[in-house]
C-alpha cells in the first residue's frame, strides 16, 4: 500500500529516532558481519520497506519466530521473542526484546538472553517471582525469571537425543538485564529429541509452580517450589487433540467462564503440522487442572483451533497480567513454517499478530474461546468513511470510498441492517500483477481469505492457496471487523469465535480495493495510526533507568 504524505515535521522525528537506532545498532552483539549485511535495516525508512507492517510488531532487523517470555510488569509489557540477530532465517537463537505500554506501541530493546555453552536460547516463559521462591530478588522488588528451552546443538550433531535442556535466568531490573543462574540446566533432558518450550505458571492451591512442557506428542507437567528443582507430575496425551504433527509451546492457564464465572483451565498446544488451512497452527483444550493433572472437557476427540488462518503460531499468553480473570492477554508469531524463511521480506523476516483478548464462552457447540483484538487498537482510529451497496451489481470502489486518503492500515467493518452476515468479497490488487481477496461466502457458509491469485511459485509451493473457515451459524449479531495491515489480513469472524490470520505479499504498489457483494451491505473503514510519530511508532530506546 502507499504511504500517505507527511508532515515535515514527523520526518525530522523519524531521522531523529533513526540517528539514535543507528548508535544503538553499532554495539557487537548486534553487529552484523559483512556476508549478513542485507539485514541491515535502515531504521530510519523501514517502515516504507515493501511489506514492512505499519501496526504490527516486526523485528527492527533479522530472523524472528515464536513470541517469548510474554510478562507484565510495573506498568509494562514485556515481549521476548526467538530472533536470530545475523541472518533473516532461523538459526541460533537469543531472546530479542520489546516493551509497550498498550500493547498497540512497542519501543525496541537490546537482545535480553545469548546462546551460551550449555546452547542456543528457544521459547520459554517468564514469571515474577512475587515470594521470591527463588531467592534471586527481595520481596519488595521481587526477580522476574525466564524458563526457557536450551538446545544443544553440539549435541545434536554428535547424535545425542537428550540436547534440549531447560535453564533459568532473572533479572532484577525489570526484565532489561539478565544474569544466568549458575547451576543450569534447572531440568536436565530425560532422553527425549524433543523436550522445550517451559510455560510457567504459580497454583496457589497447592503453592507450586507448574511447568507445561511439549515433549514430542504430549505436554509433560513439572512441579517446583523455587524454580530451581522441578518433579514430574503427570503427562496429558499422547492420543489427545490433534495428532498431525508435533506439540510445540504449550501455554496452560486459569480463566473464568464469562458468564458462571466458573473456574476453568485452558491448554494452549500450538501444532506444527495439519492446522485446519495447513502447516502450523494452535489449538487448545479447555478443562480442570488439579496441581498435577490436566483432564480436558472440550478439545480432546475434535481439536479446537485458536485461529482458521494459516498465520497464527506459537500463540502464548502474557503473566501477571492486568487483567481481571475471565479475561487473558496473548500473541502470536504471525507466520507459518511452511514458508516463514521463504517470504518476500529482506530485511527483516517475520510480525507478531495484534494482541488478543482470550474470554471463555458456553456456546451452542459447548465452551469455547472467543478472541478478540485489544481495545487499545481503537486509539489509532482516525479518518471514518461508511459505505452502503445499493446495488449488488458493480463492485463498490472503497479506494474512492476513501477519497484522497487511500493509506496504510485500515480498519473495515462489515455488517447488514438485517443482522446477517453478508455475501461479500473485499478484493486488493496491486501493480504488479497480484490480488488478495477476503469474505464471506454465503453459499457455502464460510469466510475466506484467498491467497490463491498471489504469484509464489519462486519460493513457496503453498502459500498461494484459498483458505476458509465455517461459520459458527449460531452466532448472533455477525458482526465482523477486519484489520488489514500492509501485508496482514485479521478478520474475525463470529464476533472472535471466528478468526482467521492471514499474511499476504503482493508485488508492486496496492492499486485498488474492491467490494463486491449483496445489496444492502454496510460497513465501515477507519484510517489507522497515521497520527503517530512513525506509522507503527516502534522506536529504540534506552531502558528506563528506574521503572
Ligand atoms: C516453535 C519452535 C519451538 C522452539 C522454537 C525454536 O516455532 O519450533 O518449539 O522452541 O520454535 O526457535
Amino acid at each position: 500500500m502507499q504511504l500517505s504524505p507527511k508532515p515535515l515535521f514527523w520526518i525530522l522525528v523519524l531521522i531523529l529516532i533513526g540517528l539514535s537506532s543507528c548508535k544503538q545498532d553499532q554495539t557487537p552483539e548486534t553487529q552484523p558481519t559483512n556476508n549478513e549485511a542485507q539485514v541491515v535495516a535502515n531504521t530510519t525508512r523501514y517502515y516504507q520497506e515493501p511489506h514492512r507492517p505499519q501496526i504490527h510488531f516486526t523485528p527492527e532487523k533479522a530472523w524472528m519466530n515464536d513470541p517469548n517470555g510474554l510478562v507484565f510488569h510495573e506498568g509494562l509489557y514485556h515481549m521476548y521473542y526467538q530472533h536470530h540477530p545475523d541472518s533473516n532465517v532461523w538459526g541460533p537463537m537469543h531472546w530479542g526484546h520489546a516493551t509497550s505500554k498498550d500493547l498497540v506501541q512497542w519501543a525496541h530493546h537490546d537482545i535480553a538472553l545469548f546462546p551460551d555453552e550449555l546452547g542456543t536460547i528457544f521459547s520459554g516463559s517468564i514469571v515474577v517471582d512475587k515470594e521470591n521462591t527463588a531467592g534471586f530478588g527481595t520481596s519488595e522488588n521481587p526477580a522476574l525469571v525466564a524458563i526457557y528451552t536450551q538446545h544443544s546443538h553440539s549435541k545434536e550433531d554428535a547424535g545425542d537425543l537428550d540436547y534440549q535442556t531447560q535453564g533459568i535466568s532473572f533479572s532484577t531490573d525489570g526484565g532489561f538485564t539478565w544474569e544466568r543462574y549458575t547451576a543450569n540446566p534447572v531440568l536436565p533432558n530425560p532422553g527425549l529429541k524433543d523436550f522445550r518450550d517451559p510455560k510457567v505458571i504459580w497454583h496457589p492451591e497447592s503453592e507450586r509452580w507448574i511447568m507445561a512442557l511439549a515433549a514430542l506428542d504430549r505436554v509433560k507437567f513439572y512441579t517446583s517450589p523455587d524454580l530451581k528443582t522441578w518433579e514430574f507430575a503427570s503427562d496429558f496425551g499422547p492420543g489427545v487433540g490433534s495428532q498431525t504433527g508435533i506439540w510445540e509451546c504449550p501455554d496452560l492457564f486459569p480463566i473464568r467462564n464469562d458468564r458462571t464465572g466458573e473456574l476453568e483451565y485452558v491448554l494452549i498446544v500450538s501444532v506444527q503440522d495439519g492446522a485446519p488451512n495447513g502447516g502450523t497452527g494452535t489449538s487448545y483444550f479447555i478443562g480442570s487442572f488439579d496441581g498435577k493433572t490436566f483432564k480436558p472437557t472440550v478439545g480432546a476427540k475434535e481439536p479446537l483451533w485458536l485461529d482458521y488462518g494459516t498465520d497464527n503460531y506459537a500463540f502464548v499468553t502474557f503473566s501477571n497480567g492486568p487483567t481481571s480473570e475471565n479475561r487473558r492477554l496473548g500473541i502470536g508469531w504471525m507466520s507459518n513454517w511452511q514458508y516463514a524463511q521463504q517470504v518476500p521480506t529482506t530485511t527483516w523476516r517475520s510480525a507478531m499478530t495484534t494482541a488478543r483478548v482470550l474470554t471463555l464462552h458456553d456456546t451452542e457447540e459447548g465452551k469455547r474461546l472467543k478472541s478478540t483484538i485489544v481495545p487499545d487498537y481503537m486509539k489509532l482510529r482516525e479518518r471514518k468513511a461508511r459505505f452502503n451497496r445499493l446495488s449488488d451489481l458493480a463492485p463498490t470502489d472503497l479506494f474512492r470510498t476513501l477519497g484522497e486518503w487511500v493509506t496504510d492500515p485500515l480498519e473495515i467493518s462489515i455488517s447488514t441492517p438485517e443482522g446477517v452476515t453478508p455475501n461479500f468479497t473485499i478484493e486488493l490488487a496491486s501493480d504488479g500483477g497480484d490480488t488478495v481477496s477476503f469474505g464471506y461466502d454465503k453459499s457455502k457458509a464460510e469466510y475466506f481469505i484467498d491467497r490463491s491469485k498471489i504469484k509464489s511459485e519462486d519460493w513457496s509451493e503453498t502459500f498461494s492457496a484459498r483458505h476458509t473457515a465455517k461459520r459458527k451459524t449460531w452466532t448472533k449479531d455477525p458482526f465482523l471487523n477486519i484489520l488489514l495491515d500492509r501485508s496482514s489480513i485479521e478478520m474475525m469472524g463470529d464476533n472472535g469465535y471466528t478468526p482467521m490470520t492471514d499474511i499476504y505479499f503482493l508485488a508492486g504498489e496496492l492499486t485498488s480495493m474492491k467490494l463486491y457483494g449483496d445489496k444492502n451491505i454496510e460497513g465501515t473503514i477507519f484510517e489507522l495510526g497515521q497520527k503517530l510519530p512513525t506509522p507503527v511508532s516502534v522506536s529504540r530506546v534506552q531502558r528506563p533507568r528506574k521503572l
